[in-house]
């Protein structure tokens, strides 16, 4: 589905931003980007939609090369949530905002009608869609942002950091909502994060210091390297700290039904 290869980026000469990244995500995976604040993980979305341009390397979505000529293509197959919910909010309403997107694609008004409802109804703002945006709170938006990305029925959708502004039952609904229309959509997902509990849920994780790859792989195994999560300059959660010290201590350790019940205690949000 994607495919970066020694992408670099840069913008201005002093310092650069992505520093030769490559790395590949198959159709239907869940993927993580991780990385503490500044590594260049909203750069990267940003580069993969084609909002901006690369200084070197190739971007492949579905083996079209991202340039000029195919962003627009490019576009029609990958949506993305961005970090902050003000600078997209593009309608009238809630209503208007959802619909943007989807009389863009010049779908019939009927559909437009049924899709606005179904995706208001998902992220719980069916009762706001006549609401303006100085009457919705951060988290609001957010999920307005979200619906009309989901709205869109895109091969990929990009969310980055999209539940920072929501209070911890909002999370909760979002990172459900994720979860399923990967597993029963077979939808493709990247979220960009810096939280490891969300991480976790994932497919996979790619974990980016300075513009570069630090590692990848299944985060259930990543995750037990407490020396590269350290070096990420990651947040390691109590749970996850509690269960590496359990495992490192030889008492400890062959006692499987505490390690099992932390480890299951880890992996729920
Ligand atoms: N428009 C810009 N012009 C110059 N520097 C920028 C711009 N946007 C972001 N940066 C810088 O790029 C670095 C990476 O930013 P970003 O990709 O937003 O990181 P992250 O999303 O991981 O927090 C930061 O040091 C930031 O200050
Ligand atoms: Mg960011």
């Amino acid at each position: 589905m994607i495919n970066v290869k020694n992408l670099k980026f840069t913008y201005d000469t002093t310092k650069e931003l992505i520093k030769d990244l490559s790395f590949k995500i198959p159709k239907g995976s869940w993927v993580s980007i991780l990385g503490h604040n500044g590594s260049g993980k909203s750069t990267l979305a940003k580069l993969l939609v084609g909002l901006i341009k690369a200084e070197s390397g190739d971007i492949y979505i579905d083996n079209i090369l991202l340039n000029e000529s195919s962003v627009d293509e490019v576009r029609k197959k990958v949506g993305i949530v961005f970090q902050n919910p003000d600078n997209q909010f593009v309608g009238v309403t809630v209503r208007h905002d959802i619909a943007f997107g989807l009389e863009n694609m010049q779908l019939p008004h009927e559909e437009i009608v049924k899709r606005v409802e179904t995706y208001a109804k998902l992220v719980g703002m069916q009762d706001y869609l006549k609401k303006e945006p100085f009457q919705l709170s951060g988290g609001q938006k957010q999920r307005v942002a979200i619906a009309g990305a989901l709205a869109m029925h895109k091969d990929l959708i990009i969310f980055d950091e999209s539940t920072s502004m929501l209070d911890p039952e909002g999370v909760l609904e979002v990172t459900n909502l994720i979860k399923k229309l990967n597993e029963d959509r077979n939808q493709t997902i990247i979220t960009i994060t810096h939280d490891l509990d969300f991480a976790l849920l994932s497919d996979y994780v790619i974990i980016l210091k300075d513009g570069e790859l630090l590692a990848e792989g299944k985060p259930q195994e990543l995750f037990l390297n407490k020396e590269l999560l350290q070096q990420s300059k990651l947040t390691i959660p109590l749970g996850l700290q509690i269960y590496l010290d359990v495992i490192k201590d030889d008492d400890l350790k062959n006692n499987k039904k505490l390690v099992d019940a932390l480890w299951t205690y880890n992996l729920k949000t």
